[in-house]
């Protein structure tokens, strides 16, 4: 059997100030995700223009740093086998307008900015994420469930 992998979840914003984070860990582990590390950051403006600097040339960028450090955001480890697409499947499109039904950003999007959720897109970018946001110690002192 294929050993699990790890990808990087943020419950954004808008999903935190609407009180979904208890609705959306509830779909994650719902879903089959174990959950090695969780923590509420507010991101500041050097950390949120860090986070998304691949796309610092894009003309949503300004807007999307603003919104990032706009209010808390939750940050997950998630442990899963194809941990990164299949958290991508969980939470659907980009536009939560095209996202499937059940996702996550179909049930909670309010936009295509404000779409209440990330996910790491490779299991490179995973791994420079989960670092983003834990230090080693944090994820050694955790383990799933199971
Ligand atoms: P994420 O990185 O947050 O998981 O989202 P994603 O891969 O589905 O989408 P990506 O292209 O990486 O965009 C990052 C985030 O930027 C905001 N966005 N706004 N106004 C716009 O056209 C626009 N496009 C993207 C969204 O918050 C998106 O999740
Ligand atoms: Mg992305």
């Amino acid at each position: 059997m294929a050993s699990s992998s790890r990808t990087l979840a943020l419950i954004k914003p808008d999903a935190v100030s609407r009180n979904l984070t208890g609705r959306i860990i509830d779909h994650i582990l719902g879903a089959g995700f174990g959950i090695v590390a969780l923590k509420q950051i507010h991101l500041g403006s050097e950390q949120a223009q860090a986070f998304y600097a691949v796309h610092r040339e894009r003309p949503f960028y300004d807007s999307l740093v603003e919104f990032m450090t706009s209010g808390p955001t939750v940050a997950l480890v998630l442990e899963k086998q194809g941990a990164v697409p299949a958290w991508r499947d969980a939470m659907g499109a980009t536009n939560p307008e095209e996202a499937a039904d059940g996702t996550i950003r179909k049930l909670f999007g309010e936009s295509v900015e404000r779409n209440c959720s990330h996910g790491s897109d490779s299991d490179e970018n995973a791994a420079l994420e989960i670092g983003f946001f834990f230090s080693t110690e944090e994820l050694l002192r955790s383990r799933s469930p199971g």
